[in-house]
């Protein structure tokens, strides 16, 4: 827990906007993570959490300030997403869909592959039978965790996991958060963790920041700011979290 893994200084991301000054995300967010951290990203719909996440992947360019992941390859930093479903190729079994991973990427020989992928659905905690499965055939919480299995066939040392339970029931989402969890200390993970759902961080997080339009408006070790929380703005996220906090 010394160095961060990620620094990310005054960062600004603006959208282009035809005719228009360009429309300004981001505005100025400094933070850091460090390594083995479980780090949570909240805020409401609009603030930015996303536009973040995109440039810390390079899928965005950053228009001022910096984001760096200290001896991480870009490989190494891999995504997980909401709509989990949706993200697999609704044509190809999860075997298929494992194995193509683990060949483009070069990660395992071809004969080892059936035996990595039985291996990779073990990890996130489904039945081996799945790699014959197509993605209609199982549940979004299934789904989710197969995006998971993606994900760690990179072997990744860093996950950035955007609103990877926001489509799924309460009860399916504390089990997929309580396997993030668990792969954090199993693989040595950095985990952060991006949700407009302050029950969702609560559960997992050690440290979060809190945004709003743009800017961070409260940070720190999770227990405190739920305890204590000092901006106005937390204060009225937490009152509108619902009892739902005590399903997990
Ligand atoms: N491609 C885009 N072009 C222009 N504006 C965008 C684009 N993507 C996002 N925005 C705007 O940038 C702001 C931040 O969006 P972002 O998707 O990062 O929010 P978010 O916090 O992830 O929200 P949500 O909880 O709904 O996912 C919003 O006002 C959004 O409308
Ligand atoms: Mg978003």
């Amino acid at each position: 827990m010394a160095d961060p893994i990620l620094t990310v200084k005054d960062l600004v991301i603006e959208y282009p906007r035809a005719g228009e000054t360009p429309f300004r995300a981001v505005k100025g967010v400094s933070f850091d993570v460090k390594e083995n951290e479980f780090f949570g990203i909240v805020g409401e719909s609009g603030c930015g959490k996303s536009t973040i996440a995109k440039a810390l992947c390079g899928l965005l360019p950053i228009t001022a300030g910096s984001a760096q992941f200290r001896d991480v390859p870009a490989h190494a930093v891999q995504m997980v997403f909401q709509d989990a479903t949706g993200s697999l190729n609704p044509r190809m079994t999860i075997g298929q869909t494992l194995a193509e991973v683990l060949s483009v990427y070069n990660l395992c020989p071809r004969e080892a592959r059936a035996e990595k992928i039985q291996q990779l659905l073990d990890e996130v905690g489904l039945p081996g039978e799945v790699a014959q499965a197509y993605p209609r055939e199982l549940s979004g919480g299934q789904c989710q965790r197969i995006s998971i299995a993606r994900a760690l066939a990179m072997n990744p040392r860093v996950i950035i996991a955007d609103e990877p339970v926001s489509a799924l029931d309460v009860s399916v989402q504390a089990r997929v958060l309580n396997l993030l969890a668990d792969l954090r200390l199993r693989r040595n993970l950095t985990i952060l963790l991006i949700s407009h759902d302050l029950a969702v961080v609560r559960t997992v997080c050690n440290r979060l920041i809190v945004m709003n339009a743009g800017e961070i408006v409260e940070r720190g070790d999770a227990k405190t700011v739920f305890a204590n929380p000092q901006h106005p703005y937390t204060q009225n996220l937490l009152a509108a979290v619902p009892d739902i906090a005590e399903a997990y």
